[in-house]
Order: C-alpha cells, then sequence, then structure tokens
C-alpha cells in the first residue's frame, strides 16, 4: 500500500504533476538505467550537494527523489534524510534500492498544507517539468516549509532564456540564471551560489530562507535578538 501523501494537494498543479508522475512511472526502466541507484563515486555532483547538505542543520527533504540516488547517498553519509516522489514507481525502487531510508509518495505542491518544516530542501533536476507559474507555487511552498535560515539546493536546465523544451519523459523547462533566481528571490529566499554543471546547460543554485531585517553572517542569518 502507497504512503499516504504528505498533505493535500494544491489543485492547480495536481493535473500536470499526474500527468508527469504517470510518464516516470511508465519510463521508469530506462530512466533507472541511465540514473542508477546509486551515486558513482566519481559522480561530478557530489562536490555540490555534499558541500551543501554539509551546511544544512537538520532534516533534509529530497525532493523527486527518483531512485533515491541521493537520499540514500546522503543517508550513508549521516544526514537525516528522507525521500519523496509522486512516482510510484519510483517509491517502490527507491525503497527496494535503500532500506531503511524513509520515502513516501508525493508531489512538492503536497507540501502546501503540512505542517512538517524541513531544515534542507534539495530538488534535484525534479522541479524541471514545472511551468512557470507552478515552480513560482512550488517555490512559495518550499519557502513556507523551511524553517528560517534553511536551505534549498535546486538543479535546473539552463539557457539564455527561459523556454519549454523536449526532455523524453515529459515536457520541461529551461531557465535563464536571472528568472531562477529572480524566482527564488520573489518567494522570499536569498540567492547564495550558482554553480555550473559539467556541460552549460546544467546549473544548480543554493538558497536560504531569511526573514526581512536579517543580518546575514558567513551567509547564515546571524542569531536574532528579539
Ligand atoms: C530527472 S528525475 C531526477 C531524480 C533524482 N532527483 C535524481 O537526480 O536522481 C525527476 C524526478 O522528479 C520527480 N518529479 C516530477 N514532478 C515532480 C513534482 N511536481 N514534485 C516532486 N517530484 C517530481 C519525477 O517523478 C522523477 O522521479
Amino acid at each position: 500500500m502507497a504512503t499516504p501523501p504528505i498533505s493535500g494537494r494544491a489543485p492547480a498543479a495536481a493535473a500536470g504533476t499526474r500527468r508527469v508522475s504517470s510518464a516516470y512511472d511508465t519510463h521508469a526502466a530506462v530512466v533507472t538505467d541511465m540514473l542508477g541507484t546509486t551515486v558513482h563515486r566519481d559522480d561530478p555532483d557530489r562536490a555540490v550537494i555534499e558541500q551543501w547538505a554539509d551546511g544544512v542543520s537538520g532534516r533534509i527533504l529530497d525532493i523527486g527523489s527518483g531512485t533515491g540516488r541521493w537520499t540514500g547517498h546522503l543517508a550513508g553519509l549521516g544526514h537525516e534524510v528522507v525521500g519523496v516522489d509522486p512516482s510510484e514507481k519510483f517509491v517502490e525502487i527507491a525503497r527496494r534500492a535503500h532500506p531503511g531510508v524513509p520515502f513516501r509518495t508525493a508531489a512538492v505542491h503536497d507540501l502546501a498544507e503540512s505542517h512538517e518544516r524541513w531544515a534542507g530542501f534539495l530538488a534535484w533536476y525534479s522541479l524541471i517539468h514545472l511551468d512557470a507559474d507552478d515552480l513560482r507555487t512550488a517555490l512559495s511552498v518550499l519557502h513556507d516549509r523551511l524553517e528560517e535560515g534553511g536551505s534549498v539546493l535546486l538543479s535546473y536546465f539552463s539557457g539564455p532564456r527561459s523556454e519549454p523544451f523536449h526532455h523524453p519523459v515529459a515536457p520541461a523547462y529551461r531557465w535563464s540564471a536571472a528568472a531562477i533566481a529572480e524566482a527564488l528571490s520573489d518567494a522570499g529566499f536569498r540567492v547564495l551560489d550558482h554553480h555550473r554543471g559539467n556541460s552549460a546547460e546544467h546549473a544548480a543554485i543554493t538558497a536560504i530562507r531569511t526573514h526581512p531585517g536579517d543580518v546575514l553572517v558567513q551567509g547564515r542569518p546571524a542569531p536574532r535578538e528579539d
């Protein structure tokens, strides 16, 4: 039996998410062969993800965890981490590959009515299927569910312009670096770092949840006196 979703679903995003997750269900075997269920020791993304996770003090939610490769990897490094994915097939694959690591069936918008708070959100190529409106909604949901000073690491397909593109599983969107930074800052995040991937179209961005008036010390909000 599937684990109940974290919460109810923002209706506007539900139909799109169903289409995307059913496409991932259909392509589960091919995507699993491509991504693997574990992280290769030479994976160039390790540096960015491990360094980000080391700076998170508390629970991490791996959103769109797929095969669970990063969830399992971070759990193996001692982080408290939960994986969540709207594709039932991927949740099954991840649970089989990483027994002992918790995985739930849900999409990013399902966090909207949850009362759980997280110290970090990893969204590794999992918000790529959201159009501009759904991405902005998702980022506000993440901002709302993040502890103050908590952080998000989000990877995306980057290009000179924001536009849809053909992705083998489901339609996806690429974003300009400026557009993704603006969407994060409109949602209330402060962008800390932009990382370039191993090819021009791969990028990742780190941002933290700040409170208006926060003073940052080494990229983190200083303790508040009120
Ligand atoms: C390209 S895979 C990446 C998987 C994993 N993050 C990794 O790097 O191995 C994209 C994943 O995002 C999930 N996904 C798609 N739409 C999502 C949504 N709205 N919320 C959360 N996850 C989503 C898919 O089911 C799929 O498992």
